[in-house]
């Protein structure tokens, strides 16, 4: 069924969120898509092949980015700027070791006018500015899941991603629920 995602709520402000088929993960960007502003923080974490660029690239696609331009780990280029919506800079930390080089790459300054992506943020999110909405990748099944944790996340950005996440939970349960 189009527009389906299986959406728990853990506590007041995490969530689960279940991604059994790739078609899930597409599925989860275009609803998170809407509520993204400039500005914004996404620590995407988890394992080598956890589904962070996957997701990445569906957000992408979302905000407008062309399918003619390639979302690809930017493991060695370290930081991918890209045009959609709002500009986008896409990050990957996997490499770095310590503060400061995270700190030459400007990424706090970007962040004033994009939505900032980061894969494999560790230690580092102090110097990115802080605030993020964090998402956690696993292997789950033959799947993936994800947490969505908006722990420190600023109460605008809790209140638009707290919306979208709540609508999908209450759609799912309603199917559920007996006549
Ligand atoms: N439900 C799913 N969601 C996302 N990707 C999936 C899913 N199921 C299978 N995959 C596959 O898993 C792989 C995820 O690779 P991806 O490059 O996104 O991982 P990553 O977390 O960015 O890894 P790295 O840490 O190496 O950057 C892709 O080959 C994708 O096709
Ligand atoms: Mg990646």
């Amino acid at each position: 069924m189009p527009g389906e995602l299986q959406v728990e709520r853990l506590a007041a402000r995490r969530w689960l969120v279940q991604l059994p088929t790739r078609r899930a993960t597409i599925r989860l960007a275009a609803r998170l898509a809407p509520a993204l502003r400039a500005g914004d923080l996404l620590a995407l974490s988890g394992d080598l092949g956890a589904g962070k660029t996957f997701f990445t690239r569906a957000l992408c696609r979302r905000l407008g980015v062309s399918e003619s331009i390639p979302v690809t780990s930017p493991t060695f280029a370290l930081v991918q700027p890209y045009e959609g919506r709002l500009p986008i800079v896409h990050v990957d930390l996997y490499r770095l070791g310590d503060a400061d080089e995270v700190f030459q790459l400007g990424l706090r300054q970007a962040r004033e006018d994009a939505l900032l992506v980061i894969e494999w943020p560790r230690t580092f999110l102090d110097v990115v500015g802080g605030g993020e909405v964090s998402i956690a990748f696993s292997l789950h099944a033959d799947g993936r899941q994800v947490q969505i944790d908006l722990g420190e996340a600023q109460p605008d950005v809790v209140s638009r991603f707290g919306a979208v996440l709540a609508a999908s939970v209450s759609s799912a349960r309603a199917k559920k629920a007996p006549l």
